[in-house]
């Protein structure tokens, strides 16, 4: 059999529930801009279907999936060069997901350690949703014949399924179809922590808001959680190497190199000797220049619901049009009559 080469074409997707935090802006969003800006064909999405795997307000679902767009679109993503769209516009989706849940096995699934971390100590009452997300996961990648993907760490896991989903299915049916994607998990802040414990990651479902930044807040509030953020009361290092075992620490310097795009050894060359109390006030500077415009710009595009409404639209027209003969010839390959 001979080996098809695929493209290289981009997709990565952000769930809309609740609002973004950094770690979605540096772990994905800002490398999402680069990808796009390196000329690569790109694709985004909000995957709001993902979303619903836990309860969802209908009203809050439908503006966190505006401001996500917005937020798309104020970081850089520009929706004449990268196809942003929302994912329940486009069936192609739903409905290799379910081919793949027909090839995903149940073991695989059972390790996934969001699934675990989600569903906590109550899995009889979490969703078949919440489940068998990955098989949806791997369809949104796939149904695009994307090669690469996007994401923070956390994600890591869910991309190697989709590798093995892609690899069984090209197997039992004897065709070099699906690529392996590669995961791309680069930066210096692929997993940004929460402020108030290091060994946790940021996120948009940690009950204290002091433990994140998120994408809305202003000036002062970003401010004062960085003034408000746990460290330690050693003096920042010279070098990578005193960082180690530092995990409060090691999260600042990161999240600064990756706001300044800087290496961290680069970070540390400059403030190494410095003090918190006068790093802090730095991170906080740069926090503020890099987001609050960012903010101002996501609020000035939900002023206007029905512009957003349309560019998801488009994009999904535009992505219809890549995922449909993908998910014909599929239907095809596993022998369903048309
Ligand atoms: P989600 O919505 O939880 O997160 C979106 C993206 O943000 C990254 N991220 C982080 N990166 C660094 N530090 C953090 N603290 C942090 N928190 C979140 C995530 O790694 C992710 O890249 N399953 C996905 C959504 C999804 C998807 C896809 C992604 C559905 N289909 C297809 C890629 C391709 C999720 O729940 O991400």
């Amino acid at each position: 059999m001979t080996e098809v080469v695929h493209t290289p074409r981009v997709f990565s997707g952000i769930q809309p529930s609740g609002g973004l935090t950094l770690g979605n802006y540096l772990g994905a969003i800002k490398r999402f801009v680069s990808m796009q800006d390196s000329g690569v064909e790109t694709i985004y999405c909000m995957v709001d279907m993902h979303a619903i795997t836990v309860w969802q307000d209908p009203a809050d679902l439908r503006r966190a999936t505006r401001e996500l767009c917005a937020g798309y679109i104020a970081a850089g993503l520009d929706p004449a060069k990268s196809t942003l769209f929302n994912q329940s516009q486009v069936s192609a989706h739903a409905e290799l997901g379910w081919i793949f849940s027909c090839v995903a096995r149940m073991g695989w699934l059972n390790r996934m350690t969001q699934f675990k971390d989600k569903a906590g100590k109550n899995r009889e009452n979490a969703s078949v949703g919440l489940f068998s997300y990955p098989a949806l996961m791997a369809a949104d990648i796939l149904v695009y014949h994307a090669t690469h993907v996007p994401v923070g760490e956390d994600q890591k896991q869910h991309i190697e399924l989709t590798r093995d989903i892609a690899a069984k299915f090209n197997h039992d049916y004897g065709v070099d179809f699906f690529p392996i994607t590669e995961p791309v998990i680069e930066g210096e802040a692929t997993r940004v922590m929460s402020l108030r414990d290091g060994s946790k990651k940021m996120s948009k479902s940690d009950p204290s808001d002091k433990s994140r930044i998120n994408m809305t807040d202003g000036a002062d509030a970003i401010a004062q959680k960085i003034r408000k953020a746990k460290s330690d009361a050693d003096g920042l290092p010279s070098d990578a190497d005193g960082l180690k075992g530092r995990t409060e620490a090691t999260n600042l310097v990161n999240i600064y190199a990756a706001l300044a795009d800087m290496s961290v050894d680069q970070v540390l060359a400059d403030v190494g000797g410095k003090q918190f109390s006068e790093f802090k006030p730095m991170l906080a500077d740069l926090a503020v220049a890099k987001l609050s415009p960012i903010s101002t710009e996501m609020a000035r595009l939900m002023q206007t619901p029905d512009e957003i409404d349309k560019i998801l639209r488009s994009g999904a027209d535009k992505a219809r049009a890549i995922a449909d003969p993908i998910l014909a010839q599929t239907l095809d390959i596993v022998g369903m009559v048309r």
